[in-house]
């Protein structure tokens, strides 16, 4: 044996069972730790996402919900592609002379040009899914941008998302446990009680709307909210998990 080859021995004697033991901790390691390592908060669903996003992709360009796009979104997505430029002989943004005679118009033209379309302005810019809400707030950014002063219709996603996060059965059921169920279970100070078809007829008859005004307001012996200190919304999940169950 040379001593080049006993040196390799040598060293492979060293280095095979270190080897090996590095790969079986590792192996033990990964199998201890994979069901972690899915939950933690870098494999979550949104952070994948947010590192395969590809490059450039901006906060603006995000979706938004179908109704809810803001004058600016829907003009940035859809009008300016004409209005910013003044291609096609689109009146500019910014362009307060080649606004004037347009705003003299009144809101209800501008509308109708929007929506119907006017000469090579195409109906709603090109863009049918656009509901008369998206266009009206594009038609005051642009308009309001340009010399006019339009109230913007309303973004009302916002809220109803809100109204629409409080659940009647689960959140509705707790507050009515917690405030409504002294009264209403029993029918104390003459309170519809919960499940009392004949009683509740006339109140839901009035439409869900009414009923929950009235019960924020609060109706004779029923305090307001019914000494509810949340939000209105869940004084409606209550209201609305009480009168699902008495209909
Ligand atoms: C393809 C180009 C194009 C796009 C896209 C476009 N417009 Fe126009 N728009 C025009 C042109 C051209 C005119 C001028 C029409 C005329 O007076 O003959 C115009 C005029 C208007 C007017 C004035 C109408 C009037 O009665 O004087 C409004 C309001 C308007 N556009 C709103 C919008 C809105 C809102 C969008 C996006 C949702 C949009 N436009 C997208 C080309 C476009
Ligand atoms: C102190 C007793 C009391 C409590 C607590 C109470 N209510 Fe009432 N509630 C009443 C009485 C009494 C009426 C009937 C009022 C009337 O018609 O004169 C009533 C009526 C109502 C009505 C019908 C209003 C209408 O227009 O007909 C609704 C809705 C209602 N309550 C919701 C609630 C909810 C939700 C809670 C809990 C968050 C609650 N109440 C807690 C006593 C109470």
């Amino acid at each position: 044996m040379s001593n080049k080859t006993s040196l390799v021995a040598v060293l492979g004697a060293i280095a095979i069972p270190v080897a090996s033991a590095y790969f079986v901790v590792q192996l033990w390691g990964s199998a201890s730790t994979s069901s972690a390592d899915m939950g933690s908060p870098t494999m979550s669903a949104e952070a994948v996402k947010a590192r395969i996003q590809p490059v450039g992709v901006s906060k603006a360009s995000e979706p938004v919900a179908p109704g809810a796009r803001t004058g600016e979104q829907v003009y940035t997505a859809i009008c300016a592609t004409c209005h910013a430029t003044g291609a096609a002989g689109a009146p500019k943004v910014g362009d307060n002379a080649g606004w004037a005679a347009r705003i003299s118009k009144g809101w209800a033209a501008l509308m109708t040009s929007a929506t119907k379309g006017l000469n090579a302005m195409p109906a709603r810019g090109g863009a049918p899914d656009l509901t008369d809400d998206e266009v009206g707030r594009a038609v005051a950014y642009m308009a309001n941008k340009s010399g006019g002063s339009f109230a913007e219709p309303k973004v009302a996603g916002a809220a109803a998302d809100a109204v629409a996060k409080v659940d009647p059965a689960t959140k509705g059921k707790e507050i009515y446990g917690q405030m409504c169920a002294a009264c209403h279970a029993t029918g104390a100070a003459g309170a519809p009680k919960m499940g009392d078809k004949a009683a509740w007829a006339p109140r839901i008859g009035k439409g869900m709307d009414a009923l929950v005004a009235s019960g924020i307001k609060g109706l004779n012996a029923m305090p307001p909210k019914g000494g509810y200190s949340g939000s209105d919304a869940e004084f409606a999940a209550a209201v609305e998990y009480m009168t699902a169950a008495s209909k």
